[in-house]
């Protein structure tokens, strides 16, 4: 109900924060499946404090254009981009996707009218809500043991309608890196474009390169990759929602640039999705990245990867449950040898743990993200063993 009166705001925050008492929250540690956490303290500040900004408007809020573009030049860097970039910050990994399918689908309009986008099965599910808009088949290939993407397979399936491939850096189920070289050489050999996801490993794994744990080359430094997206939002510590796309050749962008007629200035070019769009979690991303530096950045991977292993040490005691794979990231799939996940997985949650269940491979899945301290994962594991060893398969 829309009341005619209003009430205190006593009142109404009371009411709300009865409301919220059914929300999860990171301190917790419960939301053990969630890409994003708590927030760094100064994105917080510094999205409170800028509230009232709009990313849509960059004509009013010139000052807010000039740190987009920073960030952005920031990524770049981080993905080892030589040159400017040409891209815009997104509400995250969903519409990066969306755009990347646009543009691809734009770039190739006069090479076919059925366009056809190739990823493999692990790709992220929003390149499928990528094809359902754009009016773009999504063609699934399969993945090896490992779950990573074949590339004999991406090739078998390239056609005169194929107007790009996607592959992921840390897939959503298993935080898994494509072998992103021999794809990028394949897109090459056939020209066609080449978008990587790394919505999670775009802040992931330029560290783990540099803590010795891993990594690989996978976003600009590798030729034939035309573009990369990323989330702040998620290992970049920022406040929802911030996501970025970034490509290597301008045609791109202004593939999928629209202008509002009126809108003046900066604000009349639009290339996001969304029009009228906070420039708060901009300009956070922009003072975290500042603040922190690639070395705070580096001790927050590596913690994380800290975390993983303790994971993998409580996991190995459990005769009933092993990882889907070797870590390559922060994140660890969960198989059971014998008791069904969907019983542990509802035991876990009526122990108030927020969980994930991934289908490939069937797991349940931990995202190692800040908020899951050492306390929070021998909690989960105290309760994943009982329930686990005491159901009956
Ligand atoms: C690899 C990957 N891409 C894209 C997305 C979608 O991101 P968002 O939920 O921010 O739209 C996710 C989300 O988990 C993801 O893991």
């Amino acid at each position: 109900m829309f009341d005619e009166r209003g009430r205190s705001r006593e009142e109404v925050l009371e009411e709300l924060e009865r409301l919220l008492e059914a929300d999860s929250t990171y301190s917790s540690g419960h939301p053990v499946a969630s890409m994003s956490t708590i927030p760094h303290s100064l994105g917080v500040d510094v999205f409170a404090r800028t509230l009232e900004k709009n990313a849509g408007r960059l004509h009013t809020f010139q000052g807010s254009a000039r740190v987009e573009q920073e960030v952005l030049r920031m990524i770049a860097d981080l993905l080892n981009l030589k040159g400017e970039p040409h891209g815009t910050t997104t509400s995250g990994g969903t519409e990066s996707n969306i755009l990347a399918v646009l543009a691809f689908r734009e770039r190739a309009k006069r090479k076919t009218r059925s366009p056809e986008i190739i990823a493999p099965k692990t790709a992220h599910s929003s390149i499928d809500k990528a094809g359902w808009l754009l009016g773009v088949k999504v063609v699934r290939t399969r993945v090896d043991k490992q779950y990573r993407a074949v590339p004999a397979a991406i090739e078998k399936k390239i056609n005169d309608n194929t107007i790009g491939v996607v592959v992921t850096a840390g897939t959503t189920y298993l935080g898994q890196i494509d072998p992103i070289s021999e794809i990028a050489e394949i897109a090459q050999d056939h020209k066609i474009p080449l978008h990587v996801d790394a919505a999670f490993g775009g802040f992931v794994i330029p560290f783990l390169n540099e803590i010795g744990r891993g990594g690989q080359r996978f976003a600009f430094e590798v030729n034939g990759v035309t573009s990369v997206s990323t989330d702040p939002h998620k290992m970049g510590l920022a406040p929802i929602p911030a996501g970025t796309i970034i490509f290597r050749d301008p045609r791109y962008v202004k593939a999928i640039t629209r202008t509002v007629p009126y809108l003046r200035g900066e604000s009349s070019v639009q290339v996001s999705i969304l029009g009228t769009r906070p420039a708060a979690p901009i300009l956070a991303t922009w003072a975290i990245m500042k603040h922190l530096g690639r070395e705070g950045y580096r001790t927050v991977v590596e913690s994380c990867m800290k975390h993983t292993d303790h994971i993998m040490e409580r996991l190995h005691q459990n005769p009933m449950l092993h990882a889907a794979i070797e870590p390559v990231m922060n994140i660890v799939g969960i198989e059971s040898r014998e008791v069904p996940l969907d019983t542990i997985i509802r035991r876990m949650e009526q122990k108030g743990w927020r969980m994930a269940a991934s289908p490939l491979p069937p797991t349940l899945r931990i995202v190692v993200m800040p908020h899951v301290t050492m306390g929070a994962i021998d909690a989960f594991f105290n309760d994943l063993d009982e329930i686990s060893m005491t159901i009956p398969p």
